[in-house]
């Protein structure tokens, strides 16, 4: 059986507070923190680079730091990541041409390799690649913004990769919660981003509980 990991998204969080509110996820119960990168350019928002991930990894020195690169360019932030500290680069594939080559650099640099697709990017189009990236994200809503609409339409292609990768990490991201955690475990997730769903809860540790739960039965 595979591993069930919880990776909360702080975008969400106040930012303001961006090590108490890492550290209060970490001490609920968070397997991971996703952290989410966005260039203004791949998409409509901004948020920040290895800067500040590198000032969140000198006070959080044992979590996994997964960085979700929502950018034009991931060539561009390979090394600058790696120096932050981020365990995991995952990346969208869709503005990139060699993707192997990134893929490889990430790798050079230390990191494992995650490869990100947008709604709207058919399944095949990142399969062709799983045997060179330790992850694959299937977003579950348009990147750009925390607390949207979780889309269940994209669950045939998070079941598409567990039928033929049954070893994958598979991970989702967008609109996953309580309510739409079942159908994202049932189509094959095993790695958990949730951003507002946890952030906002009141028991956060029940939550992130829950949600591993779901995954494992
Ligand atoms: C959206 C980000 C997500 C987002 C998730 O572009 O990639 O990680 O913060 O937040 P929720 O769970 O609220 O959709
Ligand atoms: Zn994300």
């Amino acid at each position: 059986k595979i591993a069930a990991k919880i990776g909360p998204s702080i975008l969400n969080a106040d930012l303001s507070q961006l090590y108490d509110e890492s550290q209060k996820l970490l001490d609920n119960g968070a397997d991971y923190l996703h952290l989410d990168v966005m260039d203004g350019h791949f998409v409509p928002n901004l948020t920040f680079g290895a800067p500040v991930v590198k000032c969140l990894r000198n006070k959080v020195k044992e979590a996994f730091f997964e960085t979700h690169m929502m950018v034009s360019r991931p060539e561009q932030w390979i090394n600058d990541m790696a120096d932050a500290g981020v365990d995991q680069y995952t990346f969208h594939i869709e503005p990139v041409d060699d993707v192997a080559s990134v893929c490889r650099k990430v790798r050079e640099a230390g990191m494992k390799v995650g490869l990100a697709i947008k709604p709207k990017t058919p399944v095949d189009v990142v399969e062709q690649y799983v045997e060179m990236a330790d992850l694959v994200l299937i977003m579950t809503v348009e990147p750009g913004f925390g607390g949207q609409k979780f889309m269940e339409d994209m669950m045939p292609k998070v079941k598409h990769l567990r039928d033929n990768h049954p070893a994958l990490n598979i991970e989702v991201d967008g609109g996953v919660a309580l309510k739409t955690i079942d159908c994202c475990a049932k189509a094959g997730a095993n790695w958990i981003v949730s951003g507002t769903g946890v952030i906002k809860a009141t028991d956060q540790e029940a939550v992130i509980k829950q949600l591993r739960n779901s995954v494992l039965q």
